[in-house]
C-alpha cells in the first residue's frame, strides 16, 4: 500500500482517470448526437437519433463540477505539501488561512452558480469561480512550467476548466437564442475544451512520470540540483557514515 502523501498525489490523477475522462466520453457522445440529430429534422424533418440533449445537459452540468474540482485538487497539491513541510502555518498564519479560505469560496461560486438563474448573477459567480481558480493556480508553490505554456499541464487545465465554468454560465441563453448563436459558440468552445482534455491525459501522464515517491523526492531534488542530466554527477543515496571524532588533547 500507498502511504498518506503518495495517496495525496494519486488522489487527482485517480479521480481523472476514473471518473473524469469516462464523464468527457458520454458527454461528447450524447453532443454528437444532439448536434446531428438536430441537423437532420433541420434538413428532413425528422432524425432516428433519440434526443438526448437534455442527458447532454445533465452529465455536461455534472462535468463543470468534476473538472472544477479535480482541478482544485491538482492545484491544492503543491501547495498543501509545502504548508506541511515548511510548517508555515507557524511562520504566516494569515497567507495559510486565506489560502484554506479560497477553496471554501471557489466551491460557494460554483454552487451559486448551478443555482442562479439571471445573467447577471450567472457572469458574476462564473466570474468568481474562475477567480478562484486563478489565485490558486498563483500560489507561488504551484508548479506551472510557464517556459513551456504550450505543453503546460496547468495553463492547458485552466483553460479547460474556466471553458466548462462558462458552458454552465451560458446554458440557458442555448436554449434561449432562437438563432443558434449561443449553441454554434457553445459548440466551437467545447470542441477546443476537447482538444485540451486531450492535451490534459498526455501532460497529465507525462507529470505523473515525473513525480518521484514521497521517500524518493530527497534524492531526485539532488538529480535537478546537480543539473544530472547533463553531467556527471554524484548523489548521495543514504546518510554518509559518520566519521569518528578526533580525541581530544588533555
Ligand atoms: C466536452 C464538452 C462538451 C462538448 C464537446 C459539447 C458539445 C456540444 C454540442 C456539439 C452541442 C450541440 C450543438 C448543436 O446542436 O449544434 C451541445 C449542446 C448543448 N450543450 Fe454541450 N458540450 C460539452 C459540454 C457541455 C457542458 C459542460 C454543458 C453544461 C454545463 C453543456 C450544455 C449543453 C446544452 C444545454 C446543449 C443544448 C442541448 C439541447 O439541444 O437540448 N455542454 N454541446
Ligand atoms: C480533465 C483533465 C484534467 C484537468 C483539468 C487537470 C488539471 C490539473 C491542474 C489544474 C493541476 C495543477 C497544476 C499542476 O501542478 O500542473 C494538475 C496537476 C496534476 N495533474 Fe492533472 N488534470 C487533468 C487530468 C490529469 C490526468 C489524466 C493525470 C494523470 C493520469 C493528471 C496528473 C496530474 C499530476 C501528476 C499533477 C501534478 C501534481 C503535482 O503538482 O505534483 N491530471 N492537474
Amino acid at each position: 500500500m500507498v502511504g498518506l502523501s503518495d495517496a495525496f498525489t494519486l488522489l487527482h490523477p485517480a479521480f481523472a482517470v476514473v471518473f473524469v475522462l469516462p464523464l468527457i466520453g458520454l458527454v461528447v457522445n450524447l453532443a454528437w448526437q444532439t448536434r446531428q440529430r438536430r441537423l437532420q429534422i433541420a434538413a428532413i424533418g425528422k432524425s432516428k437519433i433519440p434526443p438526448v440533449g437534455s442527458e447532454h445537459q445533465r452529465l455536461g452540468r455534472w462535468l463543470t463540477g468534476a473538472v472544477v474540482g479535480l482541478a482544485l485538487i491538482g492545484l491544492s497539491h503543491d501547495p498543501v505539501n509545502s504548508i506541511l513541510t515548511d510548517r508555515l502555518w507557524s511562520k504566516q498564519p494569515f497567507y495559510v488561512l486565506f489560502y484554506i479560505l479560497l477553496f471554501p469560496a471557489t466551491i460557494a461560486s460554483l454552487i451559486l452558480l448551478y443555482q442562479a438563474k439571471e445573467k447577471l448573477w450567472r457572469g458574476v459567480f462564473a466570474t468568481l469561480c474562475g477567480m478562484g481558480l486563478v489565485i490558486l493556480g498563483c500560489q507561488p508553490a504551484v508548479f506551472r512550467r510557464t517556459d513551456e505554456w504550450y505543453v503546460s499541464h496547468y495553463y492547458i487545465g485552466l483553460v479547460a476548466a474556466m471553458l466548462m465554468i462558462f458552458s454552465l454560465a451560458i446554458l440557458p441563453d442555448i436554449y434561449k437564442d432562437r438563432s443558434n448563436r449561443w449553441r454554434i459558440v457553445h459548440a466551437v468552445l467545447n470542441s477546443i475544451a476537447v482538444l485540451l482534455f486531450v492535451g490534459q491525459g498526455l501532460t497529465g501522464v507525462r507529470d505523473l512520470l515525473e513525480t518521484p515517491l514521497s521517500w524518493q523526492t530527497h534524492y531526485v531534488e539532488q538529480l535537478y540540483q546537480q543539473n544530472c542530466k547533463d553531467k556527471n554527477c554524484n548523489i548521495q543515496v543514504s546518510p554518509a557514515p559518520r566519521q569518528p571524532a578526533p580525541a581530544k588533547k588533555m
